[in-house]
């Protein structure tokens, strides 16, 4: 039965003395930590809101420090149209193994077109073509749509090298608030936020 199903935290505490001064130090521990031990260290879910109505989706981070979190989309798909209406965001990572959730509430910003060449530039060929050749978020008719939009720029890119759509690139999420969740035991998680405050990090320590 669903309602039995539980777990008992018991990995890991967290304590004033685990802090930092700025919160993605202690994010970027914490993803070291996930890296080691977590399937999907780097996967998020990403919110954007639009007339009031919240829309969640996972989607991979690509770098992380004290500026922000990057990551790579279709300047087109929903969530671009979104951000473009409204550039604020909520963050959510969990992972399961260590017992952690990091939250995180702030704006995102786009990357300038050369950074995100860069980045496009490491990608698998394949991913390359892929960007090009996938709509992503509008109708399409069929599997079949989509494997010859594969093929057609495939072809039309064979032996060249493959440029950025301009329809792609990254964001940076620019953190206002973020939080630190670590499982307990009996419930009584170990929760911490920090909040930009006229440019300084506050924490507080809240009840789980
Ligand atoms: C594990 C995983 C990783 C994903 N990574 C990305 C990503 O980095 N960028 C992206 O645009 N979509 C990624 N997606 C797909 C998105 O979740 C989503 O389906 C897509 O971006 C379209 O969302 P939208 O219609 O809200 O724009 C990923 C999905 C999963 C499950």
């Amino acid at each position: 039965m669903l309602r039995d199903i539980r777990k008992n935290y018991q990995h890991d505490f967290l304590d004033e003395s685990k802090l930092t001064d700025h919160p993605l130090k202690l994010f970027k521990q914490w993803l070291d930590d996930a890296i080691i031990q977590e399937e999907e260290p780097t996967a998020l879910t990403l919110s954007t809101a639009i007339d009031g109505q919240p829309d969640s989706r996972i989607v991979l981070l690509k770098h992380a420090d004290e500026a922000g979190l990057v990551f790579f989309t279709n300047y087109d798909s929903n969530k671009g149209q979104q951000l473009a209406t409204n550039n604020k965001v909520a963050v959510n990572f969990f992972w399961p193994k260590l017992e952690r959730q990091v939250r995180i509430k702030g704006h995102v910003e786009k990357l300038t077109s050369e950074n995100s060449s860069d980045y496009f530039k490491s990608r698998p060929r394949d991913s390359q073509l892929g960007a090009w050749a996938s709509p992503q978020s509008k109708e399409i008719k069929s599997r079949n749509e989509l494997d010859k939009s594969f093929e057609h720029y495939s072809n039309l890119f064979e032996g060249k090298e493959i440029d950025k759509p301009s329809h792609w690139g990254g964001y940076i999420v620019k953190p206002e608030v973020v939080e630190f969740w670590q499982g307990r035991p009996n419930r009584l998680h170990d929760r911490f936020r920090y909040e930009l405050e006229s440019g300084q990090w506050k924490i507080k320590r809240l009840a789980p």
